[in-house]
């Protein structure tokens, strides 16, 4: 699998913070992660390209970009950034595509501007001009939103504040800047709450650290359309190495544990701070999915730690005894597109007989797909994930517009061919 999305961004981010020159092995050079570098190469940083990792020295702080840091697709890139540029001395401006420049950007806006950074926006979409500043101040921030970007940036905004920066985060997200932070030695206090989900993550700034070679492990949520697709197509068989498994990424694989998929992890390991390890996946669901009558839910805070899997979870509910309903979800809607719509859209080209509701979808199954025009609405993710719904529909589909996966994933489609017998 290609280097992890979320992991990629960080890397490139905190080694450009970091004092020297940092080696990101395994890099992700899909578009998002590619807008990253060009940002930070636009402020400065030394970025170049070496087979598949990244090299990237810094020269002693930022400067003022010439011109506007385009973000492209990213929300990862154009939210954590806005937490460096909180504390430098210039003001630059964030742009992006036509759906990022939707994305709402309050969520990053409000702690930062605590902070002591100035922003302009348009009625908190983006174009977003940051005006930061050197002596950023410590908040103690309660997450109103359960988001690893929003948490991120406050976290890198902190390493540029004088003082103790706290981040309280009711549910628990995707925990990948805590873990590189350590590995790249800024101390971190984490602390759990024991009678609830709540954790604080307490960070003391400023904090100046030495640059550190990483490697990035595969991209978990790349594999779930892998793992999606081999347990649908029975007499599969497929082996993926080096995966990051994260346990704040890894609900996917339990969830469909759960349903009777037949996953196997071996080879568990930390690598710089990760968890990384093999996963083998055999075609067709075991007996709890036939046994099963009542229709599976998801909700609450197994949502955040399955967000981007859940159009993937939507299409394999469409083979699932009794189906599934996802709630709480509506997160989805301010995705890259509003992810619930398009999926019931999508679903129901297929012949899939679903409910939307503000904060989700219920999917009836097991229903025979049947094949159709796939409308990603630009999504990289909905693009992927009917994908897997097309390999197992009745006739063809077409996927529109299906460029879209190289946001996240440019050798999808060749991957996917080279493992799938016809
Ligand atoms: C990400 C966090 C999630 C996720 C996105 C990547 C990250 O977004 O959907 O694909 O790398 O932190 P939110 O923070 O908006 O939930």
């Amino acid at each position: 699998m290609p280097g992890d999305k979320s992991i990629s961004h960080r890397a490139a981010m905190i080694a450009a913070l970091a004092g020297g020159s940092s080696r990101l092995r395994n890099y992700a050079f899909s578009q998002d992660c590619l807008a990253t570098v060009s940002c930070l190469q636009q402020l400065g940083a030394g970025i170049t390209r070496i087979g598949p990792d990244l090299q990237v020295q810094t020269v002693g702080g930022f400067s003022a970009p010439a011109t506007l840091l385009d973000c492209g697709n990213s929300g990862s890139t154009m939210r954590m950034l806005a937490g460096v540029l909180a504390g430098q001395a210039f003001a630059a401006t964030l742009t992006g595509d036509e759906s990022l420049r939707a994305r709402p950007m309050r969520r990053i806006i409000e702690p930062l501007e605590l902070m002591g950074a100035r922003f302009e926006s348009q009625n908190g979409c983006p174009p977003l001009t940051i005006d930061g500043t050197q002596s950023l101040s410590p908040i103690s921030y309660r997450l109103p939103v359960a988001s690893a970007q929003v948490k991120s940036s406050i976290l890198l905004a902190a390493l540029q504040a004088a003082g103790r920066t706290r981040v309280i985060e009711p549910t628990a997200t995707r925990d990948h800047t805590e873990r590189m932070l350590q590995w790249f030695g800024v101390p971190l206090e984490i602390v759990r709450s024991t009678d609830s989900s709540e954790t604080t993550i307490a960070i003391e700034g400023p904090a100046s650290f030495p640059a550190r070679d990483i490697s990035i492990p595969g991209d978990i949520s790349s594999a779930a359309c892998f793992i999606a697709a081999a347990t649908l197509l029975t007499g599969s068989d497929l082996v993926l190495e080096d995966v990051g498994l994260n346990t704040t990424r890894t609900k996917f694989l339990s969830v469909l544990q759960s349903l009777g998929a037949q996953i196997d992890i071996e080879n568990v390991r930390n690598e710089c701070n990760e968890v990384v390890g093999l996963v083998r996946v055999r075609g067709g669901m075991e007996s709890p999915a036939a046994d099963r009558t009542e229709r599976a839910a998801l909700s609450g805070s197994l949502i955040p730690e399955l967000i981007d899997e859940l159009p993937l979870l939507a299409v394999l509910a469409t083979q699932i005894e009794g189906g599934l309903e996802i709630r709480e979800a509506a997160e989805l809607r301010v995705k890259e597109t509003d992810r619930i719509a398009a999926t019931v859209h999508n679903l129901r080209s297929m012949g899939a007989e679903v409910e939307e509701y503000p904060d989700g979808l219920a999917v009836n199954g097991p229903v025979r797909l049947r094949g159709a025009t796939i409308e990603p609405r630009g999504d990289h993710r909905i693009a992927m994930a009917f994908t897997v719904a097309a390999l197992i529909a009745e006739s063809d589909s077409e996927i529109a517009d299906s460029d879209c996966v190289n946001v996240s994933f440019p050798e999808f489609f060749a991957l996917l061919a080279g493992i799938t017998e016809h």
